[in-house]
């Protein structure tokens, strides 16, 4: 069996690199390509060092631009390259525009398509990840999902018959590297000067939040006003926006740092007394964590992390301000994310929907 990876962005390295190893240590041909989308080496090249993921066999370097622009040139770039590799399956991941193409492209040509993290739904449809996941499930052959809630969306829109639970390969990474770095303290926590759990650990990229300048200065001032340090992890969409707006970043309780490599990531979120996010994936790192989130949408896909009492969802102003500062929920059991083996079931749901040879 051969498998091609599309993958493009941030969260697509995370959870990639579970099944680029399960991949390998099953013996499966696995041809990594790289869209280019996410160019800057903190939001790309530290994930394959420091996830020990194989180089990209093949790099497109499509880099920004409009949604037209972007998922318009990975397309073009990705019928080339689809068609010489042709694999017995297109794997992609997620929401971003690079699934998408992923996706479009592959099923034109009949190149079969799995979808990994498939059947999420926030139900706004006026963010771009919400199109971006509806058209490539309904594009794809093959639909992993992982979580019931997931299952369940699927089959409300018709696609059980090509769906099958795998839960959650980002758990998969998360446990490991949580170990890989318990008790190292995180490098940030001296560089800045900062006690463990003495701060709140930032990060706000979504264009719903950063392209609307007066939602994006309620943000800042909400988290300047926060009664004890806020670590913000600036993304790139972030320090741009921010700069258009005349926005600064840095002012009352917020401290501003660059994006951080996984582990780093993973050990200033432990060292953390709360995550104040509008990402997917950091919801879910912080639940499996042990760390209360504060969501900044007014929607979320992890709706088992809010659920659970572990996540609240709030806009900016003084909900969000409070929130930082709530009293940490009772532990809980349950494991809506999976067991931490997610990756092989789905390299096991590919091989046993693979087309024989
Ligand atoms: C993308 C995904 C989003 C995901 C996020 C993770 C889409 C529609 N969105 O958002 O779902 O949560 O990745 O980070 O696919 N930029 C750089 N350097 C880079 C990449 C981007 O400077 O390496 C800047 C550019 O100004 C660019 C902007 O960030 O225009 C937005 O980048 P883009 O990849 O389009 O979307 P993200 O906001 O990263």
């Amino acid at each position: 069996m051969k498998v091609l990876s599309v993958v493009g962005a941030r969260p697509q390295f995370v959870k990639l690199a579970p099944i680029a190893h399960e991949a390998a240590a099953r013996g499966v041909e696995h041809v990594i390509v790289h869209t280019g989308q996410h160019y800057d080496p903190m939001l790309s090249d530290v994930f394959f060092e420091d996830l020990k993921i194989p180089a990209p066999a093949v790099h497109l370097g499509v880099g920004s631009g409009s949604h037209g622009q972007q998922t318009g040139a990975m397309l073009a770039a990705l019928d080339d390259v689809l068609e010489s590799q042709q694999p017995d399956w297109a794997l992609v991941y997620g929401d971003t525009n690079s699934t998408l193409a992923g996706a479009l492209s592959a099923v034109k040509l009949h190149i079969p398509v799995a979808h990994l993290e498939a059947g999420l739904r926030s139900f706004n449809r006026t963010m771009p990840e919400e199109i971006n996941r509806v058209v490539t499930d309904h594009a794809a052959d093959l639909l992993l999902a992982p979580t019931d809630v997931a299952m369940s969306h699927l089959a409300d829109e018709g696609l059980a018959p090509r769906s099958v639970l795998v839960g959650d390969v980002m758990t998969d990474v998360l446990l490991q590297v949580r170990d890989a770095v318990a008790g190292r303290p995180p490098a940030l926590l001296a560089e800045l000067g900062l006690e463990p759990g003495g701060y709140s650990l930032a990060t706000i990229h979504r264009a719903e939040n950063t392209d609307d300048a007066g939602r994006l200065g309620a943000i800042i001032d909400a988290l300047a006003a926060v009664d004890h340090p806020v670590v913000l992890l600036a993304h790139p969409r972030l320090v741009a926006k921010a700069r258009d707006a005349g926005l600064a970043l840095e002012r009352g309780s917020v401290r501003v740092h660059a994006p951080l490599a996984y582990p780093d990531l993973v050990a200033a979120a432990v060292a953390s007394r709360g995550v104040v996010t509008d990402s997917g994936g950091l919801q879910k790192e912080a639940f499996l964590l042990g760390v209360p989130c504060t969501t900044v949408r007014p929607q979320t896909e992890w709706v088992e992390t809010v659920e659970l009492g572990w996540n609240v969802l709030v806009e900016p102003g003084q909900a969000l301000v409070a929130a930082t500062s709530r009293p940490t929920p009772p532990d809980t059991t349950a494991a809506p994310y999976g067991d931490g083996h997610a990756a092989a079931r789905v390299i096991t749901a590919l091989e046993s929907a693979a087309p024989s040879p």
